[in-house]
């Protein structure tokens, strides 16, 4: 459970990019695949719009929230358990395969080539497929700046709090250091380490593999930086 509250607390509660998903999803006009979907923090806010939604995600744990939380509140959202890296669900026609936040940028360069190739499969002719990158990944840590605000949420009481302490870079790679700390009612407190890696990839490079697997790019678009969430760009690409 505790890997539900902290993609939740780390990814949940950014909403900087609902207004572009929501743009997209309008104009398509039809099915839309949503890729690393997770509790289905872009999935639901669709759906809530009245648009058919398949969520994907590799972990079972994040899509049986999701698909509790669409029960909930009354939406239909169909999970499908898999690897964005390699997918086929059997059908071709969706107006949109996303991939929001930096979903992407977990596969490494095996699995981002799959799953261009697998979104590329998915799309209807003429359709979009859109991804989201993080820019601006400079790298810092404690000594030297002033953090980013931490995440926070409040779970029955105990508050989850994530703080991001360092940006290392390791090459191809960068990762991504955070404190997260659980404070009971009862004044407990935990503390742990959690590193993320995320691939160093460019919207030119993206473009260029989006190109490899029969895609077309569009110009990419923007979602400005928040104090606590780093700027995106959204490559985009015509099936
Ligand atoms: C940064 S979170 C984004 C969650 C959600 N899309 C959002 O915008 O809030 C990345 C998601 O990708 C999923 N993920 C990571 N690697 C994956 C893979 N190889 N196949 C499918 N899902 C993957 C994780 O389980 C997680 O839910």
């Amino acid at each position: 459970m505790s890997d539900v509250i902290w993609h939740d607390v780390e990814c949940g509660r950014y909403d900087a990019d609902f207004a572009l998903w929501r743009e997209l999803a309008a104009q398509a006009n039809g099915p839309i695949l949503d890729v690393g979907a997770g509790t289905g923090r872009v999935a639901l806010e669709l759906a809530r719009r009245g648009h058919e939604v398949v969520a994907l995600d590799r972990d079972p744990r994040l899509l049986g929230v999701l698909a509790d939380r669409a029960h909930g509140e009354g939406l239909h959202v169909e999970t499908v358990v898999a690897d964005a890296g390699n997918f086929k669900l059997g059908r071709h026609d969706f107006a949109i395969v996303m991939a929001p936040m930096q979903t992407v940028q977990l596969l490494r360069r095996e699995g981002r080539l799959g799953f261009l190739r697998s979104a590329r499969a998915h799309v209807a002719p003429g359709a979009l497929v859109a991804i989201a990158l993080a820019d601006a990944l400079e790298c810092f840590d404690a000594d030297h700046v002033l953090l980013p605000l931490p995440d926070r949420l409040i779970v029955d009481s105990t508050l989850y709090s994530s703080q991001p302490v360092a940006l290392r870079d390791h090459g191809e790679t960068v990762a991504i250091e955070r404190i997260r700390e659980i404070l009971t009612a009862d004044g407990q407190r935990i503390a742990s380490q959690d590193i993320l890696h995320l691939d160093r990839v460019t919207i030119a490079q993206l473009e260029t593999e989006g190109q490899a697997a029969g895609l077309t790019p569009l110009p990419a678009r923007i979602v400005d930086a928040t104090e606590e969430h780093v700027g995106t760009s959204v490559v985009m690409l015509r099936g």
